[in-house]
């Protein structure tokens, strides 16, 4: 078939494909458990489920502007103004169906054919598909020494006459580091010696651990305003949970914002007013959830590196932040899509392949889930992994039995 050569060179989201891989077991009756996620368990604040009623009872549910409703964009800017210390109005705002489609319209809107975008790995899954889908060049590059927090050198290593941008991640999806303030800063400042721009996609900045604070890129930035080549992303998915909604926002500075309006706006339009309605409320509601699932997610997370380091050759790093854990099982398997593959089959244990982050030998497990589905399916993969296991395993009345080395 003639695809495109873009297409061609465009995998499936593997963590979408799990998920789906997820949905065919479940429905099987299968007692599959689920450490591949991506989304928080809790519920949507009740704030943004009222203002998606009052909005639907209106019966009126037209067409939003591309770059989003008015009240969204107030909401955006008290929350840039909160978290940020900036100023911001709204032409520095756009919404966009998810912090994704944010991150990736943004793409559309400074790179050519050709350009270099640089990331460090390991690295969220898609960064180096969208960049491809515009038919220019990721440059993934491992922190030289070995730990999952690049270092300024890094990035000068690489940056050429075709590079057009960074992306950072802080905390990181999949290895829940969280960057130091002195790597942020020097990255925001050597970004502005090279004018180049750099995507700071701040998803998981709330969601942090041992009483650690979100770091503000822009208190580094000495370009401001019209001249600042920063675009930050965010967005409801996981902070409010609220994964299925797909809202996310850009902040930047007017002439990006306008180019990426108009990009969206023929792509998708503006993302669905009822659903910006609802983020509206998240934003603007009660934040108790927030903490909350911080809180929980902390203590999930111990729970987690607890158990993975009873595994012998197993190594964890303690996460920063986020809900995942990259633990190395090198050890046990080289290959992570044929151990995550064997997990599985085996013990009906969904994890996520490091090689999709860039880094193979790894797993990426997330504690968003239960502390039940945490400890059995840890308990699961030990009881797969390790020669010293019982030749059995009961997962409720089915009896497994030991049949690999
Ligand atoms: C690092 C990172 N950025 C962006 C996104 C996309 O978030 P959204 O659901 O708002 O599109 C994700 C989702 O998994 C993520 O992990």
């Amino acid at each position: 078939m003639s695809l495109s050569l873009i297409a061609k060179s465009i995998k499936a989201s593997p963590t979408l494909k799990l998920n789906e891989k997820f949905a065919i077991l479940k429905e099987k009756g299968d007692p599959v458990i689920h450490l591949g996620g991506g989304e928080p368990k809790s519920k949507i604040p009740m704030d943004a489920i009222l203002a998606t009623v009052a909005h639907v009872n209106t019966g009126e549910v037209r067409y939003a502007p591309a770059d989003g409703i008015p009240a969204l964009k107030q909401a955006v800017i008290r929350y840039t103004d909160e978290f940020y210390e900036k100023t911001v109005k709204p032409e520095h705002v756009m919404a966009s169906g998810g912090a994704k489609q944010a991150i990736m319209v943004a793409l559309q809107a400074i790179l050519n054919p050709q350009e270099e975008v640089i990331f460090p790995v390991p690295y969220w899954v898609s960064y180096p598909d969208m960049v491809k889908l515009i038919g220019s060049i990721p440059i993934p590059f491992l922190p030289e020494d070995g730990t999952f927090y690049p270092r300024l050198k890094d990035i000068e290593d690489r940056v050429g006459s075709y590079t057009k941008a960074v992306i950072i991640n802080s905390p990181n999806n999949p290895s829940g580091a969280m960057y130091s303030e002195e790597f942020i800063a020097d990255v925001v400042q050597f970004c502005e010696k090279k004018d180049i721009w750099l995507i700071m996609d701040d998803i998981y900045h709330r969601l942090i651990f041992d009483g650690r604070k979100p770091v503000n890129c822009f208190k580094y930035a000495k370009k401001q305003d019209e001249n600042s080549k920063i675009i930050l992303v965010n967005g409801v998915s996981k902070q409010y949970a609220m994964t299925g909604f797909r809202i996310g926002w850009a902040v930047g500075n007017k002439k990006v914002i306008e180019a990426m309006s108009n990009i969206q706006g023929h792509q998708t339009s503006g993302p669905s007013v009822l659903l910006q309605k609802a983020a509206v409320g998240a934003l603007n509601g009660i934040q108790s959830g927030i903490e909350s699932l911080r809180v929980t997610l902390e203590n999930n997370r111990n729970v987690m590196v607890d158990l993975l380091r009873s595994f012998e050759g197993i190594k964890v790093k303690k996460p920063d932040g986020t809900f995942y854990c990259f633990a190395d099982f090198s050890a046990y398997e080289k290959n992570s899509n044929k151990l995550s593959e064997f997990l599985i089959d085996k013990v009906q244990v969904l994890t996520v392949p490091g090689k999709e982050f860039g880094m193979d030998g790894y797993l990426r497990l997330s504690f968003c889930g239960t502390l039940k589905d945490i400890q059995e399916g840890v308990e699961r993969m030990k009881w797969a992994l390790d020669p010293n296991s019982p030749n059995e395993l009961y997962i409720g009345d089915r009896k497994l039995v030991r049949d690999w080395s």
